[in-house]
């Protein structure tokens, strides 16, 4: 191998290295929780929103459960404030990603923002809500609508 294939080759896997490593900070960033099922609902340490930085939170956490459908995002406002929202697009369907405080449909691009409202289509309704219940530093998603 001469100098500059090594030099290519070298780059390239430091290019690979870089982009997985930036796969998997983003991957880090981002809480995934199975919760615990109950009848009505799902249960959630409010912890779960906590980091290693004192006062700092998540903005939001994925729960992702087998035996739920879809996940379920939850952004978190405040100590007392939370939106539950149904990972489905309104439009065809498609599970939705999240992107940082708003989620993203990757079949034909909706966007709703972390209240779940769309934002922009082609979807024309709204996400699929929950009303949370904060009780004692745990939430509690009331599941009954889905
Ligand atoms: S299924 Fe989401 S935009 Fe079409």
């Amino acid at each position: 191998m001469n100098r500059k294939e090594f030099i290519l080759k070298s780059c390239g896997a430091c290019l690979g290295a870089t982009a997985i490593s930036g796969l998997l900070s983003s991957c880090s960033a981002t809480r995934f929780t199975t919760g615990r099922l109950t009848k009505d609902g799902l249960l959630i340490d409010a912890k779960e929103f906590e980091t290693n930085e004192k006062e700092k939170y998540r903005l939001y956490i994925i729960v992702r459960n087998e035996e739920l459908l879809f996940p379920v995002c939850v952004y978190r406002f405040s100590e007392t404030d939370y939106s539950a929202l149904w990972m489905q697009c309104a439009h065809q369907g498609a599970e939705l990603n999240v992107a940082g405080d708003y989620l993203q449909c990757p079949a034909h691009g909706s966007e709703y923002n972390n209240r779940g409202h769309v934002t922009n289509g082609p979807a024309d309704r709204d996400l699929r809500t929950f009303p949370v219940i904060v009780n004692n530093h745990q939430l509690f998603i009331d599941l009954r609508k889905v």
